[in-house]
């Protein structure tokens, strides 16, 4: 059938047809807020490179949670800029730590919300690499006990959730062994399985002051021009026991969002970084484009790539965009 029989904008004439034959629509459950904390009290930062987004320090950001939580966006992720930074990333692993003592304060507080925890060195470590560097390389085997270490230092401080994000061999094994053998059966494990050395990652790298010191990460996170070792990857972590796969960035991977959708059938998150925020914010403040009309149009992209859950720095907006229709 086609035309003048088949006329595909009759089902297009008004908003409520629309609404009908919607075919992909994120919600807030499938909202995750990255969020970042530093030591002291009364701190709200503003990251110069990320409008909208703040350096907290643990009291302000159980505020923050509290309101997240009341908009019924069901977890954060929170990334740690520490008091000190060495070689080994001490702080990481360190139960005074200052991711530790904010999911202390958040669960202190009863707040009805999932708190995820980065696992990785980068914010911890002087030289700014994501494990332990033995002669000018990062050392694989050596970086997993740091982060088994990190891992396990979090789930006893609270976190309900994991995610290892440095991009090593068998990480994925080493944090669950370590939370087995502790105990914590019943804490998750979301992988950063895919992750891309990306130049969309650069406002991050201000906001959690974790920019490596020398060279770059490309030794450790994926080239961006690969599919099939995006599906190696993220096979060897759902082997290694990730409960989440991630793929990381968004936009520019949105293929490998879907590949990874078709191949595994595994739930399924996809980060949309600083530098995706960033470029949008630059442009809505230049007004040169429409803040929530590109945002609502990019976070359905990526759900109808495949992704069960998002990470953005978007979720609070997005929540509060959903409720107005
Ligand atoms: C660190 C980490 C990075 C992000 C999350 N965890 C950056 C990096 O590898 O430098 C990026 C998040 C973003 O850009 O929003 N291991």
């Amino acid at each position: 059938m086609g035309f003048p029989e088949y006329r595909p904008r009759r089902l297009r004439r008004n908003e409520n047809l629309r609404r009908l034959l919607r075919e992909t629509t994120p919600g807030v459950d499938d909202l995750i807020m990255p969020l970042f904390v530093r030591h002291g009290s009364g701190v709200r930062k503003e990251i110069e490179s990320m409008p909208g987004q703040y350096q907290l320090s643990p009291d302000t950001l159980v505020e923050k949670v509290a309101r997240i939580a009341q908009a019924r966006i069901p977890a954060v992720i929170l990334f740690g800029i520490p008091g000190h930074k060495d070689a080994e990333g001490s702080e990481a692993y360190s139960d005074d730590g200052v991711v530790q003592q904010s999911i202390r304060a958040v669960k202190e507080a009863k707040i009805d919300v999932l708190v995820i925890a980065d696992v990785c060195l980068c914010g911890y470590t002087e030289h700014g690499h994501c494990g332990i560097v033995v002669d000018g390389e990062v050392d694989n085997d050596r970086t997993l006990e740091y982060l088994a270490k990190s891992a396990l230092s979090f789930a006893r401080a609270g976190a309900d959730v994991v995610a290892p994000s440095d991009m090593m061999d068998g990480r994925v094994q080493a944090v669950r062994e370590a939370l087995d053998e502790s105990g914590f059966t019943g804490v998750p494990i979301m992988s950063y399985a895919a992750k891309f050395a990306s130049a969309f990652y650069g406002p991050f790298r201000d906001a959690a002051e974790s920019s490596p010191k020398f060279g770059d990460r490309r030794s450790y996170q994926m080239d961006p021009s690969n599919s099939d070792e995006a599906m190696r990857e993220i096979a060897l972590d759902i082997a290694e026991g990730a409960d989440i796969v991630m793929v990381k960035p968004a936009l520019p991977y949105l293929d490998v969002i879907r590949r990874a959708r078709e191949e595994f059938r595994h739930p399924l998150a996809a980060y949309c970084v600083s530098g995706e925020y960033a470029m949008i914010k630059a442009a809505a403040r230049n007004g040169w484009l429409d803040e929530k009309g590109a945002v609502m149009e990019m976070t359905a992209g990526i759900k109808r790539a495949g992704a069960d859950m998002i990470l953005t720095y978007w979720a609070e907006d997005i929540a509060k965009w959903l409720k107005q229709g």
